[in-house]
């Protein structure tokens, strides 16, 4: 384990069958449809990885890039587009791809100016959720692991850039971020 992690809250193993489970609901959901698979950068693309290849039936992938906390731990509340999609969605079934949804505002303002560019559907995956930090009421279609309101790093999330490619979901050390 590293050590700036107290204590492994989903081991790899979890996520791997977590994630099965997700590709194969999704797989199913959408048979007949035009899938594309949006991921939102940085944090999304281990789990994108993983679940793009646990789907079954053709897909589509594109990234965004929007702002997020740079060193903090707390959510500014200003959203802004630092890379935007390379392909026209209109008439794609859009699965949007999070690794965490928090406040919600990151997941609600993208919906939002996703919509206006006339896609067929959207919907939201999120491997993580921390409901008791929502400030807006977005509700994913597909979330893996509901947590507490603890600050989490590996499996792609980061805090300062920093443990992203820790095999594992880990609780950082308050001490890291209060030092
Ligand atoms: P929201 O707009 O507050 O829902 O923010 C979601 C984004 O905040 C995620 O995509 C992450 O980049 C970041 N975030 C929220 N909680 C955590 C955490 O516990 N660890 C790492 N990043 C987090
Ligand atoms: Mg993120």
């Amino acid at each position: 384990m590293h050590e700036d992690v107290s204590e492994i809250l989903i081991t790899e193993e979890q996520l791997r069958l977590k994630v099965q489970e997700i590709g194969k609901q999704v797989s199913s959901d959408y048979a007949d449809c035009n899938l594309l698979m949006i991921s939102v950068l940085k944090g999304s693309v281990v789990f994108m990885a993983d679940l793009m290849r646990s789907i079954t039936v053709p897909a589509r992938i594109d990234f965004m890039s929007v702002s997020s906390y740079g060193k903090g731990t707390k959510t500014t509340g200003a959203v802004r587009i630092l890379k935007d999609l390379d392909m026209d969605i209109s008439g794609y079934d859009l699965l949007i791809v999070e690794d965490i949804l928090d406040s919600g505002l990151t997941l609600s303002y993208l919906t939002e100016i996703l919509k206006r560019r006339n896609p067929r559907s959207i919907r939201l995956a999120t491997l993580l959720d921390k409901p008791d930090r929502r400030q807006r009421p977005v509700v994913p279609d597909y979330a893996g692991f509901t947590i507490p309101d603890l600050f989490v790093i590996g499996y792609g999330l980061d805090y300062d850039e920093k443990y992203r490619g820790l095999p594992y979901v880990g609780v950082l050390k308050p001490e890291i971020y209060t030092a």
